[in-house]
């Protein structure tokens, strides 16, 4: 049994991503600070899976807990999810961005060298492209200079690695590159939560049709897009999770062709702000009180993946439909604020 390091394992992604390892057979490590993600997930991914991960509440950034975990467990890979990652946040308090995103990343490949670890997936994002000139976006498009200290997180950690890569030979990566993951897992034991006041899109819908926010500001309704609002590819977290499986299995079986290599994970389909709101109408039944406000700084008109590449190479495809995410995505809601079904 293979043993994947999983950082940041509790909060959203990686708490789906732990889910889908060990319903594939791999023994999961969670290292996670809980700065921005509850214990509680834990039994959320034992309700699931019958199996609890072990786990481990420590600071990336603090290298000796970080080689006393690599000494104590042999780890085949690492999923490096754990960083910060609210793009205002990051223009208030750029250094901590830096230190806590970049100090982290240097600790795990230098904990890899040291210990033999040779596989690394990397929690990478579609705002490297920035807006690209051409749509869909491919792995080849340009990386532009980043909006955010966030987004230049991701960018630099990605030359980071590839640096290492080039003169460490035993190790190997495969950064993910995400569209707008959103939804749940089918079974509501986990989703996403963000602390306080929603920044994304969905959690936002979802809080304002339980009540909890009283209208979902639309940011813009004059960008060059059929009905005017901003396109996004919005992926299911699940279909998400599943690729870091993929991803984590070619790097083990040296599937991969080469020892750095570049994914999109989206669905290929461009979707706006409004069509957000008819789908989750639609699909939960559940009117959304919105209006229209400016634009959103820093935000771009549209972006979604060509995901060929991913499709071909790993064998992997987004499954899931919208509609099918966003009830997901509600029925999340409604167990975190106990709503009864309306339907
Ligand atoms: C944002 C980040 C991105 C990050 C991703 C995941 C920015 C500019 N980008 O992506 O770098 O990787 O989150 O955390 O912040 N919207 C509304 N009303 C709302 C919230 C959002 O209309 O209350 C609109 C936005 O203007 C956008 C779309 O919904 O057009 C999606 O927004 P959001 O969910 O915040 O994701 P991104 O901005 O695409």
């Amino acid at each position: 049994m293979h043993t994947i390091l999983v950082t940041g394992g509790t909060g959203y992604i990686g708490s789906h991503t732990a889910v889908e390892l060990i319903e594939n057979g791999y023994k999961v490590i969670i290292v996670d600070n809980l700065s921005n993600s509850l214990i509680e997930v834990l039994d959320g991914i034992e309700n699931i899976t019958g199996v609890r991960p072990d786990f481990e509440k420590f600071d990336l950034c603090d290298q000796k807990k970080v080689f006393s975990l690599f000494e104590k467990h042999s780890i085949d890979a690492i999923i490096h999810f754990a960083a910060l990652k609210a793009v205002g946040e990051s223009v208030e308090i750029p250094l901590e961005y830096y230190h806590n995103n970049i100090e982290s990343l240097i600790n795990l490949l230098q904990a890899m060298q040291k210990f033999n670890t040779s596989c690394f997936v990397f929690s990478s994002s579609c705002t490297v492209y920035g807006q690209p000139d051409m749509l869909p976006v491919t792995e080849k498009a340009p990386v532009k200079k980043a909006m955010s200290p966030y987004g230049n997180t991701k960018q630099i950690s990605e030359e980071i690695i590839q640096d290492a890569i080039h003169a460490i030979s035993s190790i190997k990566a495969i950064s993910l590159r995400y569209f707008n993951p959103i939804g749940a897992h089918k079974t509501a034991f986990i989703g996403e939560s963000p602390v306080g006041v929603p920044l994304n899109l969905v959690p936002f819908v979802t809080q304002t049709a339980a009540g909890v926010r009283d209208k979902l500001k639309v940011f813009g309704n004059e960008y060059n897009t059929g009905d005017g609002t901003a396109i996004r590819d919005y992926i299911c977290i699940g279909d998400l999770a599943k690729a870091h499986v993929v991803a984590v299995d070619r790097l083990l079986k040296t599937k991969n062709k080469t020892n750095y290599e570049v994914f999109n994970l989206g669905t290929g389909k461009g979707v706006s702000v409004m069509e957000i709101i008819e789908s989750f109408e639609k699909a939960t039944g559940i009117k959304v009180n919105y209006e229209i406000v400016d634009r959103r700084e820093g935000d771009i008109e549209k972006v979604w993946a060509d995901t060929k590449y991913a499709n071909d190479e790993l064998g992997w495809k987004a499954e899931t439909s919208l509609e099918d995410t966003l009830r997901s995505a509600w029925e999340w809601e409604k167990k975190v604020r106990n709503i009864k079904s309306k339907q």
